[in-house]
């Protein structure tokens, strides 16, 4: 088991799932995607994160990213667990969870941390950009559900800063002001962010959202 790291290519993977069998770069097609894990079927924070993942598939749609599940049962549990998950959470899981249970991709993504759990997952997540190099890794431990807002916003980051040469601050939110690229010198800046650069500090400089 090889570890991941940012900007290496995500290991492609073939397997079961709730929407049957799946390669990964086949289901992603051009498009961002996340990879997320859950310790198990039938439990309640896994049960929240997947309601409020399929919540948010029209915002993850319209940023180009399409959602993949892991969880370490078979696609009979995942099945009715779908069930269960639609009923309380009152939506309707849209994407595809694998069925994980010889733990071929836990492995390979190194989603079992044994001195965390011997056998089940931790809270994984993987978002890959569409040339599939691996571009933010979170791991969560089984008691703390996800924040999906969280992955919005780092979406919005990563593919504004993959256009333009800018960095997002702490707590941004899209719209918001952002940093000026260490790398640009602040007269170049001028001439590059037409809507005005703001110098704090020498190596501070803030500028409006270029998008
Ligand atoms: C849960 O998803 O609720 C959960 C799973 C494993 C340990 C603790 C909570």
């Amino acid at each position: 088991m090889a570890t991941i790291r940012l900007g290496d290519i995500a290991p492609d993977f073939t397997v079961d799932s709730s929407m049957g069998m799946i390669n990964f770069y086949e289901y992603l097609g051009d498009s961002w995607g996340i990879l997320f894990s859950h310790p198990a079927d039938f439990t309640p924070v896994c049960t929240t994160e997947l309601g409020t993942a399929a919540q948010f598939k029209d915002e993850f749609d319209k940023r180009n990213v399409k959602m993949i599940a892991l969880s370490v049962d078979g696609t009979a549990s995942h099945a009715e667990w779908i069930k269960d998950i639609n009923e309380v959470q009152n939506t309707i899981v849209n994407f595809p969870i694998i069925a994980d249970e010889d733990r071929k991709v836990s492995n390979l993504y190194d989603m079992i941390h044994p001195n965390a759990d011997s056998t089940l997952t931790v809270r994984s997540v993987f978002i890959v950009a569409p040339d599939k190099t691996v571009k933010l890794m979170l791991t969560y431990p089984a008691s703390t559900g996800r924040n999906f807002y969280e992955l919005l916003r780092v979406i919005d980051s990563l593919q504004l800063t993959a256009h333009h040469k800018v960095a997002t601050p702490a707590n941004w939110k899209n719209g918001e002001k952002v940093v000026v690229s260490p790398a640009i010198a602040t007269e170049d800046a001028k001439k590059l962010f037409p809507k005005g650069v703001e110098e704090i500090k020498p190596y501070l400089r803030m500028t409006p959202d270029p998008s």
